[in-house]
């Protein structure tokens, strides 16, 4: 009987320690310490790793070439590496694209080096998250959306015209990566968001987005300082204008209640966001739209230029659209949707000549991925390179040819404005200022590269070193 007695008793011990072993594991994992297996890859010297190969690269715009490919060589499609003291799983391939960007939010969030954060502020909608970042992206969306884009076709129009007929009219020699950031510039501050501001206004702008990506040190004179003070002088300026729409509003004297700016306003006099997110988030629209537009319409330049074939295909396109219209009436959304050819010829540029590169997302969870874990804390970094450039997705890769896009392209393959819930909020805004300017330009001036060969540097976003050099002239009709 004792026998028996202490037999089951011990049976009793061995199974309840079994379940709590179990137990104790499965939360060990669930927790961030899991013992899975890594990615293969090299994670370098501590803190550094291989951060300055990652930086060289880059500065020679051959971060894919250098840096991503050959490591996929080595180890396969996902890796893992060590960058500016974080260690990081690069994946690539429209699976990874598509599993890590839908999963923001839940598995991942995204991940802003400390300079942009401090720059764009910690209330721009790049930081936000959940119910938070649904709001806001539905007041950005309002302006961004079908109906606030009707609204903002003739405005882009006379904004494009006004600014050629001023600037380009009256010289031989233009900068066209220059003058499209001077006019985004103008198409986000006058068109989205309704704003006006003094012409040095751009400037310090610029000097703000000079430090999103430099090292967060500040000292006398650092890029990061300067965009700092920058950043403290718009801000004075911002809320001093927030302040003065509020009470316009409230005094029911609004006016234009179709821009974005009265829609952030709007938000915050309903108690939806703070005076800080309107500031911030304005400070981020210039931001998201400035570099990243002006890159892809002078890459799209650059591909006429080199291929006179597609440009006399995509100049009749914009002859036929300006012969049905009477001189000097501006182009509407409709037209803008015949520009079918010309938006291949922009998408395949975007598709050789990403604007962004890829970006950082931060694992919130411990996640199983392909057989490896990525531990809870890592970043991972997806890229548009892995699939622009890969046979398996786009045949003959290093050619340019706009007609791939008449065919359906996979998933998650094609990515320069991102995918999942961070999808770029002014991807149809971009697109549209993208085809107006192209339609002025090809109809009105004849145009050739000055600098045919001219290097593409990034910092860490990419730019024609020379700023992209143009001869112009006037057509005569
Ligand atoms: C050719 C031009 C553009 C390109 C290539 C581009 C690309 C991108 C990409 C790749 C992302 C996602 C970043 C990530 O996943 O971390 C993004 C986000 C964003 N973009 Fe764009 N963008 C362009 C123009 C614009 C314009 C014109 C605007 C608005 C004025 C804009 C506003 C935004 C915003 C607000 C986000 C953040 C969305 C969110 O976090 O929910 N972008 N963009």
């Amino acid at each position: 009987m004792t026998i028996q007695i202490c037999s089951l008793l011990f049976w009793a011990l061995f199974c309840s320690t079994a379940m709590l072993l179990a137990i104790f594991l499965k939360h060990r994992k669930g927790c961030g310490k899991s013992d899975g297996k890594l990615p293969p890859g090299e994670m370098g010297l501590p803190w550094i790793g291989e951060t300055i190969e990652f930086y060289r690269s880059q500065r020679d715009n051959q971060l894919f070439e250098e840096f991503v490919q050959p490591r996929i060589t080595k180890y396969g499609k996902i890796f893992k590496t060590r960058l500016m003291g974080s260690p990081t799983i690069i994946v690539n391939g429209a699976e990874a694209n598509r599993f890590f960007l839908s999963n923001e939010f839940k598995l991942v969030v995204s991940s802003w080096p400390t300079a942009s954060v401090q720059l764009m502020g910690i209330n721009s909608i790049m930081e936000k998250q959940g119910e938070k970042h649904r709001c806001l992206r539905g007041i950005i969306a309002t302006s961004l959306g079908p109906a606030g884009l009707e609204i903002l076709v003739p405005k882009i129009c006379d904004s494009v015209q006004l600014y050629l007929d001023k600037n380009w009219n009256v010289r031989e020699e233009i900068s066209l990566y220059h003058s499209t950031k001077a006019l985004t510039f103008t198409i986000v501050l006058e068109c989205l968001l309704g704003l006006n501001f003094e012409p040095g206004t751009l400037n310090t702008f610029e000097r703000v987005l000079e430090g999103v990506f430099a090292p967060p040190i500040s000292f006398p004179g650092s890029k990061f300082s300067r965009a700092k003070k920058a950043r403290r002088e718009i801000k004075e300026m911002l809320i001093k204008v927030v302040r003065e729409k509020r009470k316009k509003m409230e005094s029911g004297l609004g006016g234009d209640e179709g821009m974005l700016f009265s829609q952030l306003v709007s938000g915050m006099i309903r108690g939806e966001i703070s005076e800080e997110e309107v500031v911030d988030n304005v400070v981020l629209l210039v931001f998201a739209a400035h570099d990243t537009t002006s890159f892809a319409i002078a890459m799209t330049f650059k591909m006429l230029a080199e291929h006179p074939d597609c440009h006399s295909l995509l100049l009749q396109e914009h002859d036929d659209i300006m012969n049905k219209r009477r001189s000097g009436e501006n182009l509407t959304m409709e037209d803008t949707k015949k520009m079918k050819y010309t938006w291949q010829v922009a998408r395949e540029s975007m598709r050789l000549f990403p604007p962004i590169f890829g970006s950082f997302r931060k694992a919130i969870a411990d996640i199983e991925y392909e057989g490896f874990t990525i531990p809870k804390g890592w970043k991972v970094l997806w890229t548009t390179y892995g699939t622009h450039y890969n046979e398996e997705y786009f045949k003959d890769p290093l050619t340019f040819n706009p007609r791939r896009f008449e065919e359906p392209i996979p998933p998650y393959a094609y990515l320069p404005f991102g995918g999942g819930p961070r999808l770029c909020a002014g991807n149809q805004l971009a697109k549209l200022n993208i085809l107006i300017f192209i339609h002025y330009v090809v109809t009105r001036y004849n145009w050739s590269l000055l600098c045919p060969g001219e290097q593409i540097t990034m910092d860490p976003l990419p730019f024609p070193s020379h700023g992209m050099p143009i001869k112009v002239s006037l057509k005569s009709s």
